[in-house]
């Protein structure tokens, strides 16, 4: 059944963290040419959009989500000439792009920010979070930063602290000065004026905090080991205001054609569900749904997780699902090499719009640094707990080959963070030479996505599989319906689908190779990190059927 969807809902989210895709220069980092140079393999994933994490002027403390100026672009990066060509070209293969909007915080390097701190009496000194001192003296409230330590600090000149919730070189704007919000809003003019499909907004449901700056209550259930999470973060972030800024920025969008925006909200479905809005006041296209990063990698564990989402969503509210990004350890090593297949079915076939991170269709892992090839201020600031916390790991370039550097900067350059040792054999070119690589499986599968409705915007409903290692459900659309079935298992399963008893399916792809092209649904057998995906003979009626928005 062939209905209007939005490109946003039935395309792949690609996300590009351009210093470590392809670097151009020769200077160790990648840049927009590099990106150019590799646009046709963005077009063999077959995914529709390509979300460029931040290009923008910065001093990269935090790696261009400190941004210096929100409207050019990072030499480091390229010119904006390089930027409309890499539109051009995106669009002329039928792709989209998504730009990193990061509106809580600049650089201190910003303008905005210079003048701000000039004193306590200019045009901007009321752009960002300025406190005095506590009556005593010292910080003027418990808050924290993300980065670790107090998210305030002393600015000499004005003699008052300024508020940061991650480095401090990220001072927060105050949003709750209409001025600012304007201004922000005057960026995303500047961008979509360019061009630009949409927007991924960076930590959107931070923007306002508590405008009586109390303390936040101690967290009980803190486990002693980030302390940041020593805190309920009551006032700092989630405040019920923030939901009219995002009304604005949503009327913005809609006053363009076909522009969307994916919000960073890491919440507990209740309040993210809250970010789409409502049907006369929307908000985000999609408030991304970062769940099953942190479930426990066993089947009935996500069975629940995504199970428990759909039924949370509003209705006319679209789906997406991410297993990985710039900031949470690599999808491979998370739930082993074995499982990264299973794990790329089930992104790529729930219902929804599913967001992948470079390098995770080639089976990336993290890559362990020594604390001298360190690069983020979370690892540190933080170097007792950098194992679990620092992102580095996750940020590595990426592998096109097996030459020195792996291919993402010529030999004899040294790139801005070591290349991973087993890029020999996991690498773009050799993977895409071997049929049964996890390259070649993501290829198929996207491929699939992209002429099978009942994958991209179909029903969806889970079924009871009869084993606790089996999630299976089912994707309709119209007169077709899938099967997948993913064991979560290190060993051979045989799922009972008492539903389909004395039906045959046929096999449309495998994790594996080698099985037969039927499939009997009453002697299903599955092998050990197996998932398969089979057409059935008849639409299911039971699978839910959702409009789109
Ligand atoms: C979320 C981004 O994904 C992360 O990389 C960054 O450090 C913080 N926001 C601050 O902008």
């Amino acid at each position: 059944m062939s209905r209007a969807y939005a490109w946003w809902q039935r395309e792949i989210i690609y996300q590009i963290y351009p210093r470590s895709f392809q670097d151009s220069n020769g200077d160790g980092v990648g840049d927009l040419r590099g990106i150019l140079s590799r646009v046709d393999y963005l077009t063999s994933l077959n995914v529709g959009a390509i979300w460029l994490s931040p290009i923008y002027p910065s001093p990269m403390h935090d790696f261009g989500y400190d941004v210096a100026d929100y409207c050019a672009i990072d030499p480091r990066f390229g010119t904006m000439a390089d930027f409309n060509e890499l539109l051009v070209e995106i669009h002329r293969r039928g792709m989209r792009l998504i730009v990193d909007l990061v509106p809580n915080h600049t650089s201190d390097e910003h303008p905005w920010f210079v003048e701000s701190r000039r004193d306590g009496d200019n045009a901007k000194s009321d752009w960002y979070i300025w406190r005095d001192p506590a009556p005593g003296g010292g910080l003027p409230n418990n808050w924290l930063s993300h980065f670790g330590g107090p998210a305030w600090t002393f600015d000499e000149r004005r003699g008052q602290y300024y508020m940061h919730q991650f480095a401090r070189q990220q001072p927060e704007l105050n949003h709750r000065n209409p001025e600012v919000f304007e201004a922000l809003l005057e960026v995303m003019r500047f961008w979509l004026d360019r061009g630009v499909d949409g927007f991924r907004v960076d930590v959107i449901s931070l923007l306002l905090k508590d405008p009586l700056f109390r303390d936040e209550p101690p967290n009980p259930a803190w486990d002693g080991v980030r302390q940041y999470a020593s805190l309920r973060h009551i006032h700092t972030g989630n405040l019920p205001e923030v939901h009219g800024l995002i009304r604005r920025m949503r009327a913005l969008l809609d006053s363009r054609d076909a522009r969307m925006m994916v919000g960073e909200v890491y919440l507990p479905n209740a309040e993210l569900m809250r970010f789409y809005g409502g049907p006369e006041a929307p908000e985000c296209h999609l408030p991304f749904n970062f769940q099953l990063i942190s479930t426990p990698w066993q089947a009935g564990e996500v069975r629940a997780k995504v199970d428990a989402y759909e039924a949370a969503l509003p209705p006319g509210a679209w789906p997406n699902w991410v297993l990985g990004n710039h900031d949470q350890h690599r999808l491979a090593t998370r739930v082993g090499l074995a499982q990264a297949r299973v794990a790329t079915m089930l992104l790529l076939t729930l219902r929804g719009t599913p967001t992948c991170y470079y390098g995770d269709e080639i089976g990336l892992r993290d890559v362990a640094l020594p604390p001298e090839c360190w690069r983020d201020p979370v690892a540190i600031n933080q170097p007792q707990i950098a194992h679990l916390l620092g992102r580095d790991p996750e940020r590595t370039p990426m592998q096109w080959d097996s030459s020195a550097n792996a291919g993402f900067a010529a030999a004899g350059v040294l790139p801005w963070l070591p290349v991973a040792g087993d890029h020999r054999t996991v690498n773009v070119a050799a993977e895409s030479a071997d049929p049964q690589s996890i390259l070649s499986f993501f290829r198929a599968l996207t491929a699939l996505r992209r002429t099978e409705p009942a994958l991209s915007v179909g029903a969806y409903r889970s079924i009871d599989a009869g084993t606790d290692d089996v999630f299976a459900y089912l994707r309709s659309d119209g007169g077709r319906c899938l099967l997948v079935a993913l064991n979560f298992a290190d060993e051979q399963t045989k799922p009972v689908l008492p539903e389909w008893l004395g039906r045959r399916g046929e096999l449309v792809l495998s994790t594996r190779n080698g099985r037969s092209p039927t499939v009997g649904l009453d002697r299903l057998e599955l092998a050990a990190n197996e998932g398969i995906l089979v057409r059935l003979p008849v639409a299911d009626a039971g699978t839910r059927r959702r409009l789109s928005p």
